[in-house]
């Protein structure tokens, strides 16, 4: 037996692993310590009424012969699905059902689309970056071209004629910075992808943050992303679906390669290697898109952003440098007086109990740099910038 040597290549634990095993050992031996987390972009906000409503009437269902149900589509529900399709349609994009595919989520989709290419592709990803494109890339052996993204171009890396790739990774809002790409920049990438033949892979899991209607929340709002683009989106930060587990990939006809129709690959790689989402989370899922639905939804997102308000105030106040939490439920921040991005992590934690993410674990760009998200509740994100506050004044 042969193992899949790749997994050498890879760091020894993901990211988000390894600062929460910090973080039990810090607390383990600081029993007392009362830690505020605002690292891990986990939500702390109860599922909305109409998505609760929702899973209450789909477990009665489940409960009576003549309603219960057992394997579903693979590919998700047509009650999801045509729900799906209409919050597309409200920004002028007609997708056909077939090519949408409901999920448990962006990040598993994201690892698992590797499927349909080759290992020869070379992938193109922005550094910093969300470690998962990169680590489910080197895990399959595949080449990673890395692009800079730095305050010079506002964390968001435009195409360079000379880099040719296959496959390219564009998140926006952006995981860590949250910086948002323009429709004229997605525009640039889309005519780059169909020039060189590559695949863009967008991340939109941000997409419901993005109060500015001028800005993209799909990159099939941009002329031409039909060949040469896959969608990948969840419920998790737009819903609170973090523990409920519920997302959707967009794979369209258009897309193709040799003639193959990437629509008909993923399809027949989801019957093959899934079974598809619980009906009951579906049916919860479904709630979100309702009108009703919408209206919570976007309650809990605004009270989100405004915990990222809080966040951003008091680091003008402080003079710190910051982009994010706009469009974004995350803030990117640069550490204090040139300090290593872990430092500040190990800082922040003994000295106030916060926790964040450390920039360098996005990528080198990323060292120096701090993720704060404002996924806590306002009195913690109160009490955390305080503590923040109190540290850097230490300094
Ligand atoms: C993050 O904190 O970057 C996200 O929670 C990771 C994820 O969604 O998997």
């Amino acid at each position: 037996m042969n193992i899949n040597h790749n997994f050498q290549n890879v760091a020894d634990s993901y990211l988000f692993s390894t600062i929460a095993k910090k973080v039990a050992e810090y607390q383990q031996e600081n029993p007392k310590a009362d830690i505020i987390r605002l690292g891990i972009g986990d939500v702390t906000m109860p599922l909305v009424p109409a998505v609760i409503e929702a899973l209450h009437g789909a477990v009665d269902e489940m409960g009576k012969k003549e309603t219960f149900h057992g394997y579903g589509p693979e590919q998700g529900y047509g009650f999801l699905k045509e729900a799906l399709k209409g919050y597309y349609a409200q920004r002028g994009i007609e997708l056909d059902g077939d090519e949408i595919f409901v999920s448990d989520g962006a990040k598993s989709d994201v690892g698992n689309i590797l499927n349909l290419f080759s290992q020869d592709n070379t992938v193109l990803v922005p550094d910093p970056v969300y470690p998962v494109y990169v680590d489910t890339n080197i895990m399959d052996g595949r080449k990673i071209l890395y692009m800079n993204a730095n305050a010079d171009n506002g964390f968001l890396p435009l195409p360079d004629p000379a880099v040719k790739a296959d496959l390219i990774y564009l998140c926006s809002p952006n995981n860590p910075t949250g910086a948002v790409y323009s429709h004229a920049q997605l525009k640039q990438w889309v005519d780059y992808a169909n020039e060189n033949h590559a695949v863009i892979l967008f991340d939109a899991a941000y997409e419901a943050f993005v109060g500015d209607k001028s800005l993209p929340r799909s990159i099939f709002e941009i002329d031409g992303a039909r060949t040469c683009a896959i969608e990948f989106c969840s419920l998790s930060k737009t819903a609170g679906f973090t523990g409920t587990r519920c997302g959707y990939t967009v794979v369209p006809f258009d897309l193709e390669s040799d003639g193959v129709k990437l629509n008909k690959m993923w399809l027949r790689r989801q019957t093959t290697k899934f079974n598809g989402v619980p009906y009951i989370v579906q049916k919860g899922a479904a709630a979100v898109f309702s009108d009703e639905g919408q209206k919570q939804i976007h309650q809990v997102i605004g009270y989100y952003k405004q915990n990222a308000k809080v966040i951003a105030d008091a680091l003008k106040e402080l003079g710190v440098w910051f982009t994010g939490g706009e469009h974004s439920p995350y803030i990117w921040l640069q550490c204090p007086n040139g300090m290593a991005s872990w430092d500040f992590f190990d800082l922040l934690l003994k000295e106030g109990n916060v926790v964040g993410t450390p920039g360098a674990g996005f990528g080198k760009n990323g060292e120096g740099f701090f993720r704060l998200t404002a996924f806590n509740d306002l009195e913690n994100t109160r009490k955390a910038v305080e503590r923040i506050k109190k540290v850097l004044s230490s300094l």
